[in-house]
């Protein structure tokens, strides 16, 4: 067969091992021939593609980014953006469509899928946040990534008796905070799920310095959101979105250590870990969950399951229907909110998780 292969929205590290494993199991056991197109959806639009040998996927496992380039590209808010992708698909024949990305370019494979083309999705992103997939690839290496730099925040911390504010990646789910949270022994995990009350927050860190501590570590979500002064609305950092009508999150730990300092009288820094996050390489765990989820979207492409979509349930790889798992955010559960309930003191009512 002769397969289409495209990597959209943000990067996240793992990209690279879908695409090798994809091509090494399509080449080796299959005999398929590879198309990529480059930068997400807009390669389509504006037919930018490369082929895809066992050449061009060697080396390239250990290696964040995509290999493919990507974008943000709707091609539903183009004109026939939809009708062009459909254009290029039947221009170099390709028989099967292969797009990797999280909800908004699953969406797009969805339309095509409606329009007839053969498409099977991989879920991305590094948030955690797809519906219907137990983990995406990415959120492993990016939690480490936050572990590390929250335990080098720690130390600097712990020297200057300060509470450091630290804004990791996370638009609707918390899961980046909660899990590199839980790794790095923070003393706060504020989710986008709970908005939180700014004053219990100030208590809970005066409380824990009447306790003896002289340092405290906050890590909060991009779109975590105050709710003590009513607004509830997450922190944007300008009025622009993108071409799937996100805003651009951002600058909550700034606001967020200026009241903290005000209410405490604690100096009070914040560190934004930003797009430090999404780069460099993958983990282990993330190359080895990319590389199965590559295996099972070839073996569903020649299974016949269109319109479905890679996803790890019980630590299996098994395919559903696109339609399923864009229908819905995976948010932090309560279960999972429980888990660090646990792990603080209780002031008045619940405090530290986010409330
Ligand atoms: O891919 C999801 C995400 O990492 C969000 O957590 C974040 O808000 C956004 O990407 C940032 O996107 P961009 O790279 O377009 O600034």
């Amino acid at each position: 067969m002769r397969i289409g292969m495209l990597t959209g929205g943000g990067d996240c590290p793992g990209l690279n091992a879908v695409l090798r494993a994809v091509v090494r199991k399509g080449v080796f056991h299959y005999h398929d021939e590879f198309v990529g197109f480059l930068e997400g959806w807009r390669g389509m639009i504006e037919d930018k593609s490369i082929a895809l040998d066992l050449d061009a996927v060697s080396g390239i496992l250990p290696r964040g980014g995509t290999i493919l380039r990507t974008s943000r590209t709707n091609p539903s808010k183009r004109p026939d953006g939809i009708d062009r992708c459909v254009a290029a698909i039947d221009k170099h024949k390709i028989d099967a469509l292969i797009a990797i990305g999280g909800d908004d370019t699953l969406s797009v494979a969805q339309k095509l899928h409606e329009k007839g083309i053969k498409v099977i999705g991989v879920p991305k992103t590094i948030d955690n946040d797809l519906g219907g997939t137990d983990y995406t690839f990415g959120f492993d290496t990016a939690c480490n990534v936050v572990c590390e730099a929250i335990d080098r925040v720690h130390t600097t911390a712990e020297a200057h008796n300060r509470v450091m504010v630290v804004e990791v990646m996370g638009r609707d789910a918390g899961w980046i905070a909660l899990y590199s949270g839980i790794a790095g022994g923070a003393d706060v995990i504020l989710i986008p799920e709970r908005p939180f009350d700014v004053d219990k927050v100030a208590e809970s860190i005066r409380q824990r310095h009447e306790r003896g501590r002289y340092f405290s570590i906050v890590v909060v979500a991009e779109g975590a959101k105050f709710s003590s002064d009513g607004l509830g609305a997450p922190i944007l950092q300008d009025m622009g979105k993108d071409e799937f009508g996100h805003a651009k999150l951002g600058g909550i730990a700034n606001i967020l250590a200026r009241e903290i300092e005000k209410r405490t009288g604690f100096e009070t820094r914040a560190v934004v870990l930003g797009h430090i996050q999404r780069g460099g390489s993958p983990s282990a765990f993330d190359r080895v969950l990319a590389t199965r989820y590559g295996l099972g979207a070839i073996d569903m492409v020649h299974r016949g399951e269109f319109g479905c979509m890679a996803a790890l349930r019980s630590n299996k790889i098994v395919s559903i229907p696109l339609k399923e798992a864009i229908s819905k955010n995976r948010f932090v559960d309560d279960e999972m909110i429980q888990i660090v309930d646990g792990l603080f003191e209780e002031i008045g009512e619940k405090e530290a998780a986010g409330q």
